[in-house]
């Protein structure tokens, strides 16, 4: 029997990409648990549908936190009670200490709605229309100490509109996230993925191209 991996997962709000993992990880039979969804916000929508599907659900209150690291030291001690194999950043809107960054080296992964290295930090849609880039997308990657800036495990692109707008570029490319995220997790949890100097090499046992795009 192939050993169970345990996956927790972190938001802060609507929390699709993380419904989009829980439902491929049962429909594809991974071989691992969602341990747990935790939130830094108590009305993060994404906790309902985590425990309506049996997934443990937890709150680590941001806003009781006089300071970053305070916060991120509660939040690490919540985390490890699930004694993860992999940490999911899926919406979670909070910049992370170095020390909680280095405590999950190699083991942390997060989605940012753009082609990094363009676009790095907030509204990222509106960045890459003000840019008039003609193809934007979105990132999954490890997560360094540095703000999206990891090595890179996968990237959607899709093509920008004339008549674009950042409400109408997210839609698209959620779509894309939505297929992406669960993908590159399942690629790390099956063992494929590899970090050989800062660059993450994919086994070809993945079958499955780390770049997608779409109009
Ligand atoms: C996504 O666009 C993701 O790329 C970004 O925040 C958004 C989260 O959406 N990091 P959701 O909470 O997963 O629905």
């Amino acid at each position: 029997m192939r050993q169970m991996r345990n996956i927790v997962i972190l938001i802060s709000g609507r929390g699709s990409n993380m419904q989009a993992i829980v439902e491929a990880a049962k429909q594809e039979r991974w071989p691992a648990r969602i341990a747990a969804v935790i939130s830094n916000r108590a009305d993060a929508k994404g906790l309902a549908y985590a425990a309506q599907h049996g997934i443990p659900v937890l709150t680590v209150a941001s806003a009781d936190y006089p300071s970053r690291a305070l916060f991120d030291a509660a939040l690490q001690e919540a985390v490890d009670v699930f004694q993860p194999d992999l940490l999911v950043l899926a919406g979670f809107m909070r910049i992370l200490t170095p020390g909680f960054v280095a405590h999950y080296a190699g083991r942390l992964l997060n989605i940012h709605p753009s082609l990094l290295p363009s676009f790095p930090g907030l509204a990222t849609h509106e960045q890459a229309l003000a840019a008039g880039v003609k193809l934007h997308g979105a990132t999954v990657h490890f997560v360094t100490a540095e703000l999206d800036h990891g090595p890179i495990v996968a990237q959607a692109a899709v093509a920008v509109h004339a008549d674009d707008t950042p409400d109408t570029l997210a839609e698209r490319i959620l779509v894309q996230e939505h297929q992406m995220y669960p993908r590159a997790v399942r690629w790390f949890i099956e063992g494929h993925l590899k970090l050989v100097n800062n660059l993450v090499q994919i086994a070809p046992a993945a079958h499955s191209s780390s770049m997608t795009t779409s109009n």
